[in-house]
């Protein structure tokens, strides 16, 4: 029964990706999810299609569809811009979308982003035909339901993931048999010095502090998040509920430090998103029924993260200023990375009974030259989230809490956190505000 529903839509990646024609929008499955194959193909038609839109969230393989060669064949429309397309977005030969995580997927629904063609990368179909979305359900899934053609790259490689992760091979339009290395990104830890270790377990031992037994934890992007989890390791009955996984929650999970039996919200499963990590934390996911992955828009509305108690959300910034303004995702005018979840889990952690909002960030950039505590935010540098957003700051020189504080005590409280070098010219500029006095 399933094989032969199965067969007759086996296809090569080239026979399949001539359904794309020009002027479509086409999405393509994220994170470790790329379909490698897929594109592949897609990008060597580039001569016959032309102004093909083509969306995504983080991935990590090189983007060819955003080569300068490729302009006027592909626009590349960043949904969260991570380092394959930076440059491009920062020339002007791709754009991108400011959009919280939560709300990327209505748009789909909505139609606002019309998509022609979404292309995934499934685990093989089990015995009822069902494939999983494996590492990466996002906002993947919902794009392929709301696609009006969908090309799966299926491989044995990709893991299957539990939740509401799944799609049945009928709903597919083309199947393209794979057997590919999914793309594997190790933790910062493992790529940094030893005094940026120093620096960034400094700032972690401040936060760990916080967490109390008995949380739910969100760990958000970059090196800070990371550090963290080293910090956990005498916690007891921690919860998960994150849009991100990653190879640290491994160890804690295997030393019971996470089991989430103390969650108010689906106990018992951690709940996540996707996962950034290597193939160690791809094989420990595969039919792991202790992980549940489902839509960003259910992992990441805030009203379903306060739903669990005590939840802590851990992130980070590039610059704030003393107000608590804080700006995550520029460097003044150039693009760095997107909202992604932040603000989502800002307001879901501020919401939740005994929950904390933590924004983590060094006080310095660039060897100490630049603090990243500033009077004012660097033209160019957009509002992440809000100063009534804003609830704790640390930075490797403790803790700032700003929710429901004046304007005088945020400036104080933030200047304390930043690094001596700069508090002189900090305190002289609020001094000239009159937001000290
Ligand atoms: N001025 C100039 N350069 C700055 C700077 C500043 N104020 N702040 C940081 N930089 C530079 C750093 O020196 C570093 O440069 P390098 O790559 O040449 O070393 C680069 O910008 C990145 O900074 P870093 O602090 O190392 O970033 P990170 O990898 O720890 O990630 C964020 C931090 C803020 C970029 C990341 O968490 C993010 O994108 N957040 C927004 C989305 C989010 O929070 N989502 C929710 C969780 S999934």
């Amino acid at each position: 029964m399933i094989p032969s529903k199965y067969q007759h839509k086996v296809a090569t990646a080239e026979e399949a990706v001539k359904v794309i024609k020009s002027g479509d929008n086409v999405y393509l499955h994220a994170n470790s999810g790329f379909p490698l194959a897929l594109v592949e193909a897609m990008c060597n038609r580039y001569k016959e299609l032309h102004n093909v839109n083509v969306y995504h969230l983080t991935t990590f393989h090189k983007a060819r569809y955003a080569e300068p060669d490729m302009a006027g064949h592909f626009n590349h429309v960043a949904l969260f811009i991570a380092g394959n397309v930076r440059k491009a977005v920062n020339e002007g030969r791709a754009d991108f979308v400011p959009v919280f995580l939560s709300e990327i997927e209505n748009l789909f629904i909505t139609r606002r982003i019309d998509l022609d063609v979404a292309m995934v990368h499934l685990s093989p179909p089990d015995e009822h035909g069902f494939c999983s979305y494996g590492v990466s359900n996002d906002i993947s899934k919902t794009a392929a339901e709301n696609s009006k053609v969908i090309i799966a790259q299926i491989n044995p490689r990709m893991p299957r993931v539990y939740g509401d992760n799944f799609i049945h091979i009928s709903k597919l339009d083309y199947i393209v048999e794979v057997d590919l290395p999914l793309d594997e990104v190790p933790m910062v830890d493992d790529n940094i010095t030893e005094s940026e270790k120093a620096l960034y377990s400094k700032i972690a031992s401040y936060i760990s502090e916080m967490v109390e037994d008995g949380s739910t934890m969100q760990m958000g992007i970059g090196a800070i998040p990371d550090a963290v989890l080293n910090f956990l390791k005498d916690k007891k009955d921690l919860g998960i509920h994150t849009e991100m996984f990653s190879d640290g929650l491994i160890g804690l999970i295997e030393s019971g430090v996470v089991n989430c039996e103390k969650k108010t919200f689906l106990p018992g499963k951690i709940v996540a998103s996707f996962v950034i990590a290597t193939k160690k934390c791809f094989d420990f996911m595969d039919n792991n029924p202790f992980i549940e992955f489902r839509p960003s828009r259910f992992v990441n509305d805030p009203f379903n993260i306060a739903k669990n108690d005590k939840m802590i959300s851990i992130n980070s910034s590039l610059q704030i200023d003393f107000t608590g303004q804080a700006c995550s995702d520029s460097i003044g005018h150039k693009f760095y990375s997107g909202f992604g979840g932040q603000v989502d889990f800002i307001r879901g952690a501020s919401r939740s009974k005994g929950g904390k909002a933590i924004l983590a960030l060094p006080a310095t950039a660039k060897n100490g030259q630049i603090s990243r505590i500033v009077h004012t935010l660097n033209p160019g540098a957009g509002v992440t989230t809000s100063k009534a957003d804003i609830h704790y700051v640390a930075t490797e020189y403790g803790v700032a809490d700003l929710h429901g504080k004046t304007i005088r005590q945020r400036v104080k409280a933030m200047i304390d956190i930043a690094h001596p070098n700069f508090k002189e010219e900090l305190e002289k500029k609020a001094f000239e505000l009159k937001y000290l006095w």
